[in-house]
């Protein structure tokens, strides 16, 4: 029997090209050309199934240039590059890696968190500019993490993560703010209190972006969210480019009306804003969060998985959507 085709729209582990090559006549892209729109949808004819990352969009119109595609397996627990109601119309399968990076991802949040409270990165390139010539009483003083209260907006899997680790770790006080509320047994093991967006921006001292990219969260953080903020606060993103807007965060930190922001996710990434590149006061990172290199396997395998088990057994292991008939 033929092997079903896919292609593997960006450079991956070779051990999960090896894997997937048992199973499909594989098209790789280990040059890891970043394909356009059209290129990709050259790409992908004739195949059957795609793995893919955040940076291929597959919307209608490329379905409908594609109408052999049968699954789209995204390396990434977002999928904000995917339109699923398209796919779902077009019988086709979507799915994505959930679970494996959470802890891996709620690291880099509190990490992110420590660095931008604490000035790390700001006071590293004061260091190496040779400016440091003596220690001072308020030197790269920054914002008190342990015993104050961490913000999150979107408690999902890695926002618990985040809340778990500064409230049992730090002893801070956990608030967040979510389409609907945890349930008590969650919001105990988080010591998570349920607050309106509205004081979570006033009262958190740390406030911490892990909700989904949408057009409902398109800018759910932008100037007049930013106002209501503390000027000490410290506000970090590791969820998406665009629930931020860049622009009015570059100048709240100019106008010191927070205190700094760590970004690990940008608007239009990965170009940046060309202010956040010139104001002190901001962390920055190239979208690293799930990144280390046992918690990238683990992704790269479950998407894998996700198309070995769809064309073997007609199932994905974390679909996204349900097919009328899901036969490959
Ligand atoms: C990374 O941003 C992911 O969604 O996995």
């Amino acid at each position: 029997m033929n092997k079903p085709s896919i292609l593997v729209a960006r450079a991956v582990f070779p051990q999960v090209l090896d894997k997937l090559a048992q199973h499909f006549t594989v098209t790789a892209n280990q040059a890891d050309v970043l394909w356009t729109p059209a290129q990709l949808i050259e790409k992908l004819q004739g195949q059957q199934g795609a793995f893919t990352t955040g940076s291929e969009r597959i919307d209608a119109a490329v379905l409908a240039a594609c109408p052999q595609l049968k699954i789209c397996a995204n390396m990434a627990v977002g999928f904000n590059n995917f339109d699923v109601p398209a796919m779902t119309a077009a019988g086709v399968l979507a799915s994505n890696t959930p679970d494996v990076l959470t802890e891996t991802t709620a690291d880099f949040g509190f990490a992110l968190l420590m660095a931008t409270a604490r000035r790390m990165t700001e006071s590293e390139h004061y260091l190496r500019a040779g400016q440091w010539t003596k220690w001072s009483y308020d030197m790269f003083a920054g914002a008190e993490v342990h015993g104050s209260t961490l913000g999150i907006l979107g408690m999902g899997r890695i926002g618990q993560g985040i809340a778990r680790r500064g409230a049992h770790g730090f002893g801070m006080q956990v608030i967040y703010h979510n389409r609907s509320a945890l349930d008590a047994a969650t919001e105990a093991d988080c010591k998570a209190r349920y607050v309106s967006k509205e004081e979570l921006l006033k009262t958190a001292d740390h406030l911490v972006l892990v909700l989904p990219y949408s057009a409902q969260s398109h800018h759910a953080i932008g100037a007049a969210e930013l106002a209501l903020m503390k000027p000490t606060a410290t506000l970090v993103n590791i969820a998406r480019g665009g629930i931020v807007d860049d622009a009015a965060l570059a100048q709240a930190l100019r106008q010191k009306t927070i205190a700094a922001a760590g970004l690990d996710v940008f608007e239009g990434e990965p170009k940046l804003h060309p202010d956040l590149l010139t104001v002190p006061n901001v962390v920055l990172t190239p979208h690293i969060a799930s990144a280390t290199l046992a918690t990238r396997l683990a992704m790269a395998n479950l998407a894998a998985d996700n198309l070995i088990g769809y064309f073997t057994q007609g199932q994905a292991l974390t679909p996204l959507n349900t097919l009328a008939a899901a036969t490959p």
